[in-house]
C-alpha cells in the first residue's frame, strides 16, 4: 500500500521493526480482553507476514499506525476483506483496530479511520464497510461510528 498521512499518523505497511509491538497486541491480556485466543511470538510474527502479504497484495489491509512525531508504531487500523467471515455476505469488506493501551483514549483510531474511511470513498470504491465488536467490548463501538 501507499502510506497515508494524517495529522498526527502515518498508515503504512508492516515493517519487521514492529514485530515486538505486534506480539504485545496479540497477547497483552488488557488488549485481547474479548478475543478468544492468544498469539505467541511465533504465530504474531506469522499472522503479521500474513497482512502484510494481503496489504500488499490489495492495497490495504489491517496496516500498522505509526506516530509520526515519535516513529512509534502503536498497533494497526485498517480495512480488509472477510473472506475468512462465512457468515458474512461475499465482498464485505470490514474496518477494525487493536492498539497497544498506552495509545487509547488519544483519538488516533477515529483519527486512522476517518482517513480509511475517505481512502474508500474517495479512491477505493470499495464502498460500504462494516464494523462489529463483540456485544461488551464498549472501548471499541464508539469508533465504529466514525465517519468522513
Ligand atoms: C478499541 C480501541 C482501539 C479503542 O481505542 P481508543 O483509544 O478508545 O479509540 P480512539 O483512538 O478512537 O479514541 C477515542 C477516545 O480518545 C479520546 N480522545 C482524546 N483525544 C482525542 C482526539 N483528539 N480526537 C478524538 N478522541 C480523542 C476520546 O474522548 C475517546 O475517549 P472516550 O471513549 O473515553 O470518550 C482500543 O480500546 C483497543 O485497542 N482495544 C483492544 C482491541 C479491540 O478490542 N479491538 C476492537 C475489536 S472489535
Amino acid at each position: 500500500m501507499k502510506p497515508m498521512r494524517t495529522e498526527r499518523l502515518i498508515l503504512r505497511n508492516w515493517e519487521d521493526r514492529d514485530r515486538d509491538l505486534f506480539h504485545r497486541i496479540n497477547s497483552d491480556e488488557q488488549v485481547m480482553e474479548f478475543f478468544p485466543f492468544r498469539r505467541d511470538r511465533a504465530q504474531a510474527d506469522a499472522k503479521m507476514d500474513e497482512l502484510r502479504g494481503v496489504t500488499d497484495r490489495d492495497g490495504y489491509g489491517f496496516a500498522a499506525a505509526e506516530i509520526i512525531a515519535t516513529g512509534e508504531c502503536i498497533g494497526f487500523v485498517g480495512i480488509t476483506g472477510t473472506e475468512h467471515m462465512p457468515f458474512l455476505p461475499a465482498g464485505t469488506v470490514e474496518i477494525g483496530w487493536r492498539l497497544a493501551p498506552e495509545f487509547w483514549g488519544k483519538g488516533y483510531v477515529t483519527e486512522a479511520s476517518e482517513a480509511w474511511l475517505a481512502h474508500d470513498f474517495e479512491t477505493l470504491g470499495l464502498g460500504e464497510i462494516v464494523s462489529f465488536a463483540v456485544y461488551d467490548n464498549h472501548r471499541s463501538t464508539p469508533s465504529c461510528n466514525a465517519s468522513p
